[in-house]
């Protein structure tokens, strides 16, 4: 009997689907409830957590249970027209694409913006709306709002929802811009907005405190790495299914030894499924997790060269020695650095870059490839 061979046994880099989806029922099973009852939600994660695989994947069912639904990505946006213009193709594409599809429609529709929009067609035949801007200056958060409120035209219909990820852009971008979002929120209560991000820092920003525009908008979901015994077996039935054998302590390894952030077990597992011959073992995952730290080193020494001195040391200081004490005498002198200012200024820019998080008070180099090179 012959083994199918999957071409890939493990998926990194981008959102998994199918096979390569594992866990998560319950942080996918009150999303998609939230989404079809028109609650908001905010969800929580570091980079890389998998927080753009669940919500593709609430989409997915959601729509499968009549459900209008839809995903936009605000990554690339850097103004609020761009933010105005990725939100209104979002909900084009998504929750009313099916309103979209007559012309008559779809004209009808964007009468509703106090701007005409350029329609435009990408390579995959999706709508790609521009505002083209005119002379005057334009009151940008108006047009957004004025988006946002097209999915009411969906949500007396069906259960109508949104997924905005990386939101935290929203904040790089204008911090006021928050509460055009929270604004409208109120007034399409029966719609579901899922407001997604990581940079901790800046979600919490928007998410508490006093005056913040996403207190109190939802229930809030807090993504944390997949628990090691689900994704251990996962990782030794993908390996069975492409053919070679990986055993518990081997996966459990593999998972210890990036923290069990889902995308680096992911990897490891990959580049030691790679080395392996029929067995993946204690050997392939260390030879592996070398074969990681030097693919990355080039991109590593340039990261690493275009910060300043001192962050430079505070970076290599806790990647050989993860502390909460970061302002005290033996830090200090450890990272070289005079004051405790310096520390926080330092911490402050690494936090922001998402090099270094806090993990139970404890500072420590967010990525283990990174930390691995940085302790060489
Ligand atoms: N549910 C999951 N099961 C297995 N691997 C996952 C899962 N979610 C995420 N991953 C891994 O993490 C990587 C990044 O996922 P992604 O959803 O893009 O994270 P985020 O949006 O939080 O940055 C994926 O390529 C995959 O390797
Ligand atoms: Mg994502």
């Amino acid at each position: 009997m012959t083994t199918k061979r999957p071409a890939d046994p493990y998926h990194y880099g981008s959102p998994v689907g199918g096979d390569h989806f594992c866990d998560r029922e319950e942080a996918l099973a009150g999303v998609e409830a939230r989404m079809l009852s028109g609650a908001n939600v905010v969800l929580l994660s570091p980079r890389r957590y998998g927080k753009s695989s669940l919500l593709l994947r609430a989409i997915d069912r959601v729509r499968r249970r009549g459900g209008s639904s839809g995903y936009v990505s605000l990554i690339r946006c850097s103004s609020r027209r761009e933010v105005a213009e990725a939100v209104a193709s979002g909900i084009l594409n998504g929750p009313l694409s099916s309103m979209t599809r007559r012309r008559e429609n779809l004209k009808e529709l964007l009468r509703d913006l106090r701007i005409a929009p350029v329609l435009g067609v990408d390579a995959t035949g999706a709508f790609s709306l521009s505002f083209a801007a005119g002379g005057a200056p334009t009151d940008w958060e108006s047009v957004l709002a004025d988006s946002l409120r097209l999915l009411a035209r969906r949500s007396r219909q069906r259960p109508t929802s949104l997924v905005l990820d990386e939101f935290q852009r929203v904040v790089e971008i204008d911090e006021g811009l928050g509460g055009v979002f929270k604004a409208v929120a109120d007034e399409l209560s029966t719609t579901s907005l899922i407001f997604a991000g990581s940079k901790l820092h800046l979600m919490h920003r928007l998410a508490s405190g006093p005056g913040a525009p996403l207190l109190g908008m939802g229930e809030r979901i807090v993504l944390d790495v997949i628990p090691e015994h689900s994704m251990t077996r996962y990782l030794s039935n993908r390996a069975t299914a492409a053919g070679k054998h990986m055993d518990a302590h081997a996966a459990g390894l593999i998972y210890a030894a990036v923290d069990g952030i889902p995308n680096d077990v992911q990897r490891l597992a990959f580049e030691a499924f790679l080395v392996a011959g029929d067995t993946i073992d204690e050997e392939t995952v260390a030879i592996a997790m070398q074969r990681i730290v030097s693919h990355q080193s080039t991109d590593y020494g340039e990261l690493y060269e275009r910060l300043a001195p001192t962050q430079q040391r505070v970076l290599r200081a806790l990647a050989c020695e993860p502390t909460g004490a970061v302002y005290a005498a033996s830090f200090l002198h450890e990272a070289d650095v005079s004051n405790p200012n310096s520390v926080r200024a330092a911490i402050d820019v690494l936090e922001g870059r998402e090099l270094l998080r806090r993990r139970d008070g404890v500072w420590m180099v967010s990525n283990a490839f990174l930390r691995a090179w940085l302790c060489q």
